[in-house]
């Protein structure tokens, strides 16, 4: 983009924000020339400055992201025990890289997913999840390519976390593009399943603004944790994939990059 249409850009979007909003951006943008680094731009434009900064947030309720249109297919109950207890599977877990290419069963993906973000109560109509979130906006949505998994047609789901369902929104995601999109990783496209988590970055936004970048990533952390430990849990093989081309995913996924973003892929199999 030309020098002068990008000031040009930037002095309009500079007269339509707040001072403080105003403020911030430049002093991103500060630093942005000082260093040359766009991650230390991003931790000075998301400070927080003055208290009183928040917002409310626009919606109050969370919602989920999908609502099932077509067919949902409810899972099954989730296990509520497994014989590894919570500090073992802490003291175990490893990034598992190995598939031994049996199907995985329905129990223990409905089991992963309920431990990794589903809901576990409701307080004044507002549901609680199993990870915590800055303001319980939980922007965290999860998607499941389902490749080889008992009892259900493969495809790209939406697992939506109220109903315990998985919603199906298309063809599933070809096991050898997926390995593609995220840099050739081979083992992605070995699993049976892969649990892809994004965050809904708008949802986060719309109380805490330009600082809702910091915090989705860490809602998201918390996720990740809970499925390596659920699948520790249940002696399955799981990593964390934050290695991946950003818009080709969001292409398979159907969203819109700069309001739902794409955190990590999870790939999720049985152990060698
Ligand atoms: C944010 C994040 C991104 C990661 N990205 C990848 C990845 O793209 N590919 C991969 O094989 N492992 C990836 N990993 C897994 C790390 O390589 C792994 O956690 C690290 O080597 C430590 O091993 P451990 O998890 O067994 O303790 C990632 C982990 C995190 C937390």
């Amino acid at each position: 983009m030309q020098l002068e249409s990008l000031f040009s850009k930037l002095r309009r979007l500079l007269s339509r924000l707040d001072r403080s909003s105003a403020r911030l951006l430049l002093d991103g943008l500060r630093a942005l020339a000082e260093t040359g680094d766009p991650g230390y731009a991003l931790q000075e434009a998301t400070r927080i400055e003055e208290w009183g900064y928040y917002s409310e947030p626009k919606p109050r309720f969370p919602g989920f992201h999908h609502e099932c249109r077509g067919r949902a297919i409810p899972l099954p109950e989730p296990m509520r025990m497994s014989r590894v207890d919570v500090l073992e599977a802490i003291r175990s877990r490893r990034s598992r890289r190995e598939y031994s290419g049996e199907p995985l069963g329905l129990t223990e993906l409905s089991t992963l997913l309920f431990h990794a973000a589903g809901v576990t109560g409701y307080e004044l109509g507002w549901p609680m999840r199993t990870y915590p979130s800055a303001g319980g906006l939980q922007p965290v949505e999860l998607y499941v390519n389902i490749v080889n998994v008992e009892g259900v047609e493969p495809a790209l789901y939406y697992y939506h976390p109220a109903r315990h369902a998985l919603c199906r929104l298309r063809d599933p995601i070809p096991p050898e593009r997926l390995t593609h999109i995220c840099l050739d990783q081979e083992h992605v496209g070995e699993a049976p399943a892969s649990i892809i988590i994004t965050a809904v970055y708008a949802r986060s936004a719309s109380k805490y603004r330009a600082r809702a970048y910091r915090y989705i990533h860490i809602d998201a952390g918390a996720v990740m944790q809970n499925i390596y430990l659920a699948a520790e849990a249940l002696g399955l093989a799981t990593v964390a994939v934050g290695a991946f081309y950003d818009h080709m995913l969001c292409e398979e996924l159907s969203v819109d990059c700069r309001w739902e973003i794409p955190l990590l892929v999870m790939p999720v199999g049985r152990r060698v």
